[in-house]
């Protein structure tokens, strides 16, 4: 006999997808351009920081070990808002209250959604959009409302349209909109100075919190311009992601910069869903943040941009040249599309690019499964719209030699498929 809570789960499990990423990092090949996984990190310090917590548990052993704040530890929380004061710009205007600390940023991404969200309330951004954000909009009851973006990322005057016809349409102002400014997940685009200006002055003038996703800030290889948090002097207006997984190491730990109105549900949320992040974590990374990070990134960093150099080297040399790439001065990704809009991706991984050992991530996975998108043909409503012709491949994991291998393959068997 089945019990009847098997055939009566939330309803939401019958429509979210298993993550693309999650089924796919499951799939082992020699050629693995798939998750955005770090592949060089400070792991030298990491053991230096480890001894010294090791000390530290001589003298205060049942307080590293034991349940936190839920908001995060004071010197942690101290740690960071000199750092994104002094590096980003930042505005705090409570100092360290202005921080949250999330188990990993995806938490807050949630969290964010969760404070935010009455049903049917619109979340706008760009289409593709990091998924880990994209699919929790619909599992929450919101409405993804996608505008074009390019090889610079989110189009602003397509955000403003969006805006216009979601007042007018819609008959709601759209709740948030969702930008990663800083070479974007999936595309690796980092959004021009004046897009960045744009986006905010949107925000201000429509009251609209601006979610600025800022997960690759210091994987940089060239000065970018401002984080759009450093325009929101008084704190209102953006929510200011950032984690140190790609920075640091994965201890699953995020910090945000939230403005007040946000932070004392986001919070009461936090205390729901976790309690508290994981102090030992939060204590390697207190030391990592206050003492190691500007002396050992560099180095990370010197891998990652010798792959990403090796990556766009083999897409020009290898890939088919009616296709366009993006351009990355940092993160973890290139994007590649195909200009034929009926190339399918995702039916090329399984049939082709998988069974030659060769992973990565199609287009698709980076589209909402339900919701409205703008046009940039006719500037209007539609439904959700979801192109088939990109893939995200990440450098971020493999050696030079290996991306160099496995990516003349793939052009070689993409060069076929034209
Ligand atoms: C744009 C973006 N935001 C957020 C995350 C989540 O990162 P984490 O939960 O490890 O902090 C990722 C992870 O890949 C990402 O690419």
């Amino acid at each position: 006999m089945t019990p009847p809570y098997y055939s009566n789960l939330a309803e939401w499990t019958e429509f979210v997808p298993e993550s693309e990423i999650r089924r796919l990092l499951l799939t082992r090949t020699k050629y693995y351009f798939g998750g955005g996984k770090p592949g060089s990190l400070p792991i030298d310090t990491f053991k230096r920081i480890l001894y010294q917590i090791a000390d530290e548990l001589e003298t205060d052993g049942i307080d590293v070990l034991n349940y936190g704040p839920t908001s995060g530890i004071p010197s942690l929380k101290k740690t960071l808002a000199q750092r994104v004061k002094e590096k980003d710009g930042v505005t705090l205007p409570k100092g360290a209250d202005d921080i949250l600390i999330s188990t990993g940023s995806q938490q807050m991404l949630y969290g964010l959604l969760d404070v935010l969200l009455r049903p049917k309330d619109v979340i706008i951004m760009a289409r593709p959009s990091y998924l880990g954000f994209v699919v929790p909009v619909t599992k929450l009851g919101g409405d993804v409302l996608t505008c074009p973006s390019d090889m610079d990322g989110l189009i602003p005057e397509y955000v403003e349209r969006a805006i216009e016809i979601s007042q007018k349409e819609l008959n709601r102002t759209p709740k948030a909109i969702y930008v990663v400014s800083d070479s974007d997940n999936p595309k690796g685009t980092t959004l021009p100075e004046k897009r960045r200006k744009k986006l905010f002055e949107l925000a201000t003038q429509h009251e609209i919190l601006l979610i600025e996703d800022s997960a690759y800030r210091e994987i940089q290889f060239t000065t970018i311009p401002p984080a759009i948090k450093s325009y929101d002097k008084e704190n209102e207006w953006v929510a200011y992601l950032r984690t140190s997984s790609k920075e640091a190491a994965v201890l699953r730990l995020g910090y945000s910069v939230l403005p007040e109105k946000i932070m004392v549900p986001m919070i009461k949320d936090k205390g729901y869903l976790d309690l508290c992040t994981s102090t030992l974590n939060q204590k390697i990374l207190d030391i990592y943040y206050s003492k190691y990070i500007d002396q050992v990134l560099g180095d990370n960093l010197i891998v990652y941009k010798e792959r990403r150099d090796m990556m766009q080297k083999t897409i020009d040399d290898f890939f088919p040249s009616e296709g366009l790439r993006t351009n990355p001065t940092g993160g973890f990704f290139f994007w590649y599309q195909l200009e034929n809009g009926n190339f399918d991706s995702s039916k090329f991984l399984q049939d082709v690019a998988i069974p030659n050992d060769v992973l990565y991530v199609p287009g698709q996975a980076f589209y909402p499964i339900k919701g409205y998108s703008i046009s940039s043909k006719d500037l209007k409503l539609h439904g959700n719209r979801i192109k088939t012709n990109g893939m995200r491949l990440s450098f971020s994991f493999t050696t030079p030699q290996e991306i160099a291998e496995g990516m003349e393959k793939l052009g070689k068997l993409l060069q076929k498929e034209v």
